[in-house]
């Protein structure tokens, strides 16, 4: 005997007069006296139940899990609010398959819960349909990268869990050996180097849906363990590469959201970004970018000794109303933070220049102004100035981000995916040393070698990040394939000889063997999965994730373990102060 014949949220006018058998959990029950109906939930939906005799039904309660056999009957006036509303089910009999205790949470689209309890209680929480949506998106997003790579002839390849150590921005976590006491295992924060010894083992194509694991301060889209779609290829150039990874892209989206994404996607470098948005992953829906304000106003930020090295600003079209005295003074703090003495505000109010740094500016050169800030009556522009050009854009980047917000400034496009590439292949430390602006696998531009002794810093790398949205979604990098290359990053990189051997010594030694060109990318499923799926928190879109303190409540983790686990391990716990 089946548990069911038809699913919940499937049922329609076509099923009028069907003999149904139905499961699922009771969202509501509506007691009118002689009727009672009940809102039947499975993950498709949920359907009205309509009981005749009331007293079949007068034991259940909300998330009893029950199975009814009916039929279909059309309803006199259709529930638009149900995707079922036209039809409901006229009860004939009734069996609890479970019964249950009342939930600790409101489980509907809008639950009253807090996140701790969403957390503890995640197998409630699950039932809802918004979280049961994005988890059907992830799940899509992946069978679509499957379908495609196996089109493409990449191979789906595991890879370990218990790994090393190997270098990356953040800590590892670490795995006690049993057998061989005091030594570890790292999990991975990314397959990064095995599928590079996949491409130097001959298999040319590969991809993985990778858990990868980093401890590293949480953040709104960021998770301690996360999973990557994988990919390297060999034998592919950078252009030919990243145009296989926009076609199924496009297929993600055409898939989800049933959006045709224009390719190729923009491509712009990252020092474009920076001047322009301000940040590595601009989000791109919004048009407005970042300006210098002219000669004009350069001279008046000067006499009115305010001026540092570099000058920039934002022009906020119709702003005036909504950027108050209060929001300047707190976009003056924000500045702050990053070492900005202030910001210069200039107004186009009715056509007349307003701002305080008027008294700099010759009246007759109001208009020039304007005009060069091409500010319209009622814009306004914010220009910020300071002596390091990156914490410069970085800042107004950010009060950009702000101003959008603030403004409500409608997108012009509901996902916007860019390219941005050309990064620098280093970065300094606070300690001034060079450090990995990627990793340290990243291939410098061809052109860029000769520079990589003398001029590090200025090196460009064969790198790129897919940006969506404002978040980075993905990035990779072509690789170096040769070993006097590699060896020279690690070294610029401060890295003894002796340690190179020691720790990369198993990796480099590889590249003896013929290594062909290669490169690849891995894109975060999680993110993307959270831009697809409109929520900007991660924890949404993973079924069982840490909280902010990297705590798991429902299964409470981490844990302390037991002694005879801890000697086995030959580990002795320090006390903690
Ligand atoms: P990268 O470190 O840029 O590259 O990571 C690739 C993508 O993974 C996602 N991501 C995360 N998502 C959630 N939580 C995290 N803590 C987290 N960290 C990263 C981001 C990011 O773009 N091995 C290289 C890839 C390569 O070069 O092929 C790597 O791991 O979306």
């Amino acid at each position: 005997m089946k548990y069911r014949s038809h699913h919940n949220g499937h049922l329609s006018e076509k099923d009028i007069g069907a003999q149904v058998q139905l499961v699922g959990w009771v969202q509501k029950k509506r007691n009118l006296g002689s009727l009672v109906f009940i809102d039947l939930r499975d993950r498709s939906g949920i359907v009205q139940l309509f009981f005749p005799n009331p007293d079949l039904a007068k034991d259940i309660k909300n998330e009893y899990l029950i199975q009814i056999s009916g039929v279909v009957r059309k309803k006199d006036v259709a529930n638009k609010a149900l995707k079922t509303g036209a039809v409901e089910v006229e009860v004939s009999t009734l069996s609890t398959l479970n019964s249950s205790e009342v939930p600790p949470l409101i489980i509907d689209d809008v639950t009253d819960a807090g996140e701790e309890t969403r957390l503890k209680y995640r197998y409630l929480d699950l039932r809802r349909q918004p979280m049961q949506d994005k988890l059907i998106i992830r799940s899509q997003i992946t069978q679509v990268f499957h379908e495609y790579f196996a089109k493409y002839d990449y191979v789906h390849v595991e890879t370990p869990l218990l790994t090393l150590s190997t270098p990356g921005g953040a800590r590892d976590f670490l795995v006690p050996s049993r057998l061989h006491p005091g030594a570890f295992y790292a999990l991975p924060q990314s397959p990064q180097i095995y599928k590079q010894l996949l491409m130097i083992g001959g298999m040319e194509k590969y991809y993985q849906i990778a858990r990868c694991f980093r401890d590293e301060d949480l953040r709104a889209d960021r998770q301690p363990d996360f999973t990557q779609i994988d990919v390297e290829a060999s034998f592919l150039t950078q252009d030919e590469f990243l145009n296989q990874m926009e076609t199924i892209l496009a297929a993600v989206f055409k898939r989800v959201k049933n959006i045709d994404l224009t390719l190729p996607f923009a491509r712009l470098s990252y020092q474009d970004a920076m001047e322009f948005y301000g940040s590595d992953k601009p989000d791109l829906r919004y048009e407005f970018k970042l300006s210098h304000p002219g000669m004009l106003l350069q001279n008046a930020f000067k006499q009115a000794g305010f001026l540092s090295q570099y000058l920039k600003g934002i022009r906020l079209p119709q702003a005036l109303t909504t950027v108050t005295r209060k929001v300047i003074d707190e976009w003056t703090v924000f500045v702050k933070q990053f070492g900005i003495k202030g910001l210069v505000v200039i107004k186009n109010e009715g056509g007349q220049l307003v701002s305080s740094f008027s008294k700099y500016l010759q009246p007759d050169d109001y208009e020039a102004v304007l005009s060069q800030l091409q500010l319209e009556p009622n814009d306004l522009y914010v220009a910020l100035t300071h002596d390091d050009a990156k914490t410069l854009a970085t800042a107004l980047g950010l009060l950009r981000l702000k101003a959008i917000s603030l403004l409500n400034i409608s997108p012009s496009n509901p996902f916007a995916l860019a390219w941005v590439t050309d990064f620098p292949l280093f970065d300094t430390n606070e300690q001034g040393n060079l450090v990995s602006a990627h990793h340290p696998f990243t291939r410098p531009k061809d052109e860029d070698l000769a520079k990589l002794t003398s001029e590090p810093k200025a090196v460009i790398a064969q790198a790129y990040d897919l940006v969506i949205n404002g978040y980075e979604a993905g990035g990779g990098s072509m690789r170096i394939y040769d070993k006097d290359t590699q060896r020279s990053i690690f070294s610029l990189l401060g890295l003894s000889d002796d340690e190179i051997q020691t720790k990369f010594g198993w990796f480099i030694d590889a590249f003896n063997y013929g290594t062909p060109p290669h490169g690849g990318i891995a894109f975060g499923l999680d993110r993307l999965t959270m831009i697809l799926s409109n929520t900007d928190n991660i924890k949404d879109v993973i079924a069982f994730p840490k909280n902010l303190k990297m705590m798991g409540l429902l299964e409470r983790t981490p844990n302390k373990v037991d002694d005879a686990q801890l000697n086995d391990l030959s580990l002795i716990i320090k006390e903690h102060v």
